[in-house]
């Protein structure tokens, strides 16, 4: 439906002209006319993200291969449901349909367009076939609708009817932020996982150029345990000394537990120093599903004074089925 609006509604509001090139060219048309490379794909399927990725392309670029558009070829998702009897029971969240039509519980498993996991319709399309988004901006590229289910509140919920769920090797997260107190606080999750970008919407498919004016946009990568920079703000961590002892307090600055894979495990190292590199003591603490470091926990972890000790050294590695994959973070923590 889309598509026929795509083509039929064309019309030169926003530069849209750009829609004649999908149509056969004419002939002694010009060269840009065949310039469209997703024009096949499109007139294959109004729902498909390589659709949208015709205007929306840098939004398309961000999801393209990052974990929600990955959320049913995943290899790991493909091992886990082969052991499964009813793997059925497990596709909802990983090929979902439309979000919007079922907001804050588990959606309907979709269709068509598997490979594509969690795709742009599944969060963006509505029961009346719009394209929903949160400025209901006007076009005639596609039908819009404002909703609030982008901004605020409502927005925790589009993310947690999937992420606060206990099933298979997912824990929580989204209960957790509920329970601590967070919604309350007028924080969201998007407001640490899809940072502000300022940018056009959406861009003409034939001369590449933007339309419309520039809005505060999201980030569609999602980050994620996978950015090690970001993945480095889940810790906060402090030394004191004492007469007695050096305290090292690891607060959690994630808002739900970390991590949220039963898969995944964060070993932290932790190693007491003195001027001369000597170690006067050596902790790992390894937060997992077995131990997990809550919402809003400050853990503490003690060592004995050392006469000379002037530094904890911090090492954060990210593990993932056993296997290391990365170091998230180095840190020098000076004692006074
Ligand atoms: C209610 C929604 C929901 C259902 C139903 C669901 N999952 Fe998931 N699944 C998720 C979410 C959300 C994540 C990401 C969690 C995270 O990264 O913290 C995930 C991630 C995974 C991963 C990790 C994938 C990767 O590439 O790292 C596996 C494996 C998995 N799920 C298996 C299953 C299995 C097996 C079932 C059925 C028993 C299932 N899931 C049912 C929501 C769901
Ligand atoms: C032919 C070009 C074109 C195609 C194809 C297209 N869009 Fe759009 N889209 C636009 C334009 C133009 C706007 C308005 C931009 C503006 O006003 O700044 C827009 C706006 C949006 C918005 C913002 C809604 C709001 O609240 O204002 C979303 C979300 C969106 N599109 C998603 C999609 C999705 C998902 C698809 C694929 C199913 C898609 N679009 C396909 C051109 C397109
Ligand atoms: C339709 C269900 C669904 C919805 C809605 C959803 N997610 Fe997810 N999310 C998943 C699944 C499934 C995965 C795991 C995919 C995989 O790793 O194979 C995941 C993974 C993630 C990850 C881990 C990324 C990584 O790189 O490992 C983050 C962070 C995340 N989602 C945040 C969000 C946020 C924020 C929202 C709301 C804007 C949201 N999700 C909406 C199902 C969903
Ligand atoms: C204050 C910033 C912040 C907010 C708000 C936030 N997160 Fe996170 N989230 C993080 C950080 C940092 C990580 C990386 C650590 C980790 O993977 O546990 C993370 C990790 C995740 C992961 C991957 C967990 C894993 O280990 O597999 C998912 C899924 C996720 N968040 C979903 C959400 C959802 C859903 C919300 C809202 C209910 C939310 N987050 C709110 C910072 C935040
Ligand atoms: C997991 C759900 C989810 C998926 C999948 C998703 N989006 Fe979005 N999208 C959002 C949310 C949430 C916002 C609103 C962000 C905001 O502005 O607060 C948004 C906003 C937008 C906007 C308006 C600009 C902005 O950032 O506010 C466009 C355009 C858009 N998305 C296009 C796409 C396209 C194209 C795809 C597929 C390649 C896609 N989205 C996939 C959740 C999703």
């Amino acid at each position: 439906m889309v598509l026929a609006r795509l083509l039929l509604g064309a019309t030169p509001l926003l530069g849209l002209v750009a829609i004649q090139p999908m149509l056969p060219a004419p002939e002694g048309a010009p060269a840009a006319a065949t310039a469209t490379p997703l024009a096949q794909d499109q007139e294959k399927d109004p729902d498909a993200a390589a659709t949208c990725a015709m205007c929306h392309k840098a939004f398309y670029d961000e999801w393209k291969d990052r974990a929600h558009n990955r959320a049913w070829l995943s290899p790991v998702y493909q091992a886990a449901i082969k052991e499964k009897s009813k793997p059925e029971l497990c596709h909802a969240c990983h090929i979902p349909d439309r979000v919007l039509d079922r907001l804050g519980k588990r959606p309907e498993v979709r269709k068509a367009n598997h490979d594509e996991g969690i795709t742009c319709v599944s969060c963006h399309k509505g029961s009346d076939d719009a394209i929903h988004g949160p400025f209901g901006s006007k076009t005639d590229a596609h039908p819009v609708a404002k909703d609030p289910a982008f901004s605020g509140e409502a927005s925790v919920a589009m993310c947690n009817g999937c992420h606060s769920t206990k099933i298979g090797p997912v824990l929580p997260l989204g209960r957790d932020f509920e329970e601590a107190g967070f919604v309350k606080e007028g924080k969201t999750c998007n407001q640490c996982h899809m940072p502000v970008i300022e940018r056009h919407l959406a861009t003409s498919p034939v001369t590449g150029k933007p339309v419309g004016e520039k809005r505060k946009t999201r980030n569609h990568r999602i980050l994620g345990p996978n950015d090690p920079e970001f993945c480095a703000k889940a810790f906060e961590f402090e030394a004191k000394a004492t007469e007695k002892e050096i305290v090292v307090t690891i607060t959690n600055t994630a808002s739900h537990r970390v991590p949220g894979l039963t898969l995944r495990k964060f070993p932290v190292a932790l190693v007491v120093k003195d001027r001369d590199g000597k170690e006067h003591g050596k902790e790992v603490v390894e937060f997992s599903s077995e131990n997990e470091l809550r919402a809003r926990e400050v853990r503490e972890v003690k060592f004995p004074r050392a006469a000379g000790a002037d530094r904890v050294e911090v090492v954060v590695d990210h593990v993932f089925q056993d296997q290391r994959v990365a170091t998230i973070t180095k840190q020098t923590l000076p004692l006074e």
